[in-house]
């Protein structure tokens, strides 16, 4: 099969927030940046979703739908033949997203006031979880060791002693760490220690470079670990305006509190075309996914040469997965604001200021590479030039 992911597909008023959200978010002199921000991608979705999602809606009654066994099965298919991890449909809970997920883990897990530990730099929501909660956020900063972030280990013990709940980012955004099995038995066994449930977000999942393997936290969990797994297609095959995630919990007790958060709100996840779309991903996204991650290596592999030869003062940190890319900028020696207007002002480039991700976020970028790589050539070209001394 072919697949084009060079193919320019123009966004402009479709309503996407990274084309159409910029001069909300970066202000209306700059609502022309080149944006490579917000983590979806500039490529049609696989063709299969496409199709599915025409099909539902010839037939034009859109009313209330249910979750249909066929869904599970993609689900649970996917999960075992590209994770290993077998799983049972009484574990899965319909979610209409992974952040919504978040902070029903946090409410249905952890009372109010309790600790809530998030590995920073991380994506902004895992901190807003917690804070708009009502919990108390606890901070275990990942090291930078070399061109690769690891946990504290020592450090995560040290806060797991006054935590309820870890959440834990797999792949790691922004800093494209994939976990090894070593790093996370270690977690593990941090939690076994201390009672510490742990939600694991892997909404990047299928997202890892050639060459590494991302390993379900839960399928190395034993029967007493307390590890709920967020899951979703929306990053992998770049459908995630339809919405819907999985969150996975074998353990009926943290379960039926997770349930009970959502129907606080009543909160729904059953819309007709997330259901359509994150079928038919599952079911039948395989070889599209595979020629992404070829493309998407092509692309890492060229940004990380393009800086490294052009861009003086910005190391790249080498993602082991996602298609994020974390700068250190530290080298420029420019304060955050400043580190800001210069990408929006100088080069022209719409990227996530690192400290959005968290104090150690300061004097760093992330820059998306899920568009077409002639898109991210012109975005590197623009950096190179405005880091030239004139
Ligand atoms: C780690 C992580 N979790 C969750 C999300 C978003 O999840 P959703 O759109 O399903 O709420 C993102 C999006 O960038 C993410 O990076």
């Amino acid at each position: 099969m072919n697949f084009d992911f060079d193919r320019p597909i123009p966004r402009e008023g479709t309503g996407s927030v990274k084309w159409d959200g910029r001069a909300g978010v970066f202000g209306p002199h700059n609502a022309d940046v080149l944006p490579l921000w917000v983590a979806d991608m500039d490529f049609a979705a696989p063709e299969a979703v496409t199709r599915a999602l025409i099909e539902r809606a010839a037939h034009p009654i859109y009313g209330y739908s249910l979750f249909p066994d066929s869904l599970f099965d993609a689900l649970a298919g996917w999960m075992h033949q590209r994770h290993g991890w077998p799983i049972e449909r009484e574990w899965v809970i319909w979610a209409p997203g992974v952040v919504p997920s978040l902070h029903a883990a946090v409410l249905g897990l952890t009372r109010p006031g309790e600790g809530v530990i998030v590995q920073s730099p991380v994506y902004p929501p895992f901190f807003s979880a917690v804070r708009v909660t009502g919990r108390r956020l606890i901070e275990n900063p990942l090291r930078l060791e070399g061109d690769r972030y690891v946990m504290d280990l020592a450090h995560l013990e040290h806060c797991a002693k006054e935590a309820r709940l870890l959440i834990l980012c797999s792949p790691h955004n922004p800093v494209g760490r994939v976990w090894t099995e070593e790093e996370l038995q270690a977690v593990l066994a941090i939690a076994r220690r201390h009672g510490l449930a742990i939600l694991s977000d892997e909404i990047h999942h299928d997202l890892v470079y050639p060459g590494e393997t991302h390993q379900v936290l839960a399928r190395l969990a034993g029967p007493d670990d307390r590890v709920v797994t967020a899951v979703a297609p929306s990053k992998s095959f770049n459908i995630p305006g339809l919405g819907l995630s999985a969150l996975i919990c074998p353990g009926p007790e943290d379960r039926a509190a997770l349930v009970h958060a959502f129907d606080q709100l009543h909160v729904s996840a059953s819309n007709p075309f997330g259901i359509a779309a994150f079928e038919a991903a599952y079911r039948e996204g395989g070889p599209w996914l595979d020629a992404l991650l070829a493309y998407l290596a092509g692309t890492r592999a060229f940004a990380l040469g393009f800086i490294a030869r052009e861009c003086p003062g910005i190391r790249a940190i080498p993602p082991q997965g996602t298609y994020l890319l974390w700068l250190d900028c530290r080298g420029l020696g420019l304060d955050d604001p400043t580190l800001k207007s210069f990408f929006l002002e100088k080069a022209r480039i719409g990227l996530n200021p690192g400290i959005s991700f968290g104090a150690p976020g300061s004097g760093f970028m992330r820059l998306n590479l899920g568009a077409p790589r002639a898109t991210v050539a012109e975005a590197l070209q623009r950096l190179a030039q405005a880091l030239r001394p004139i």
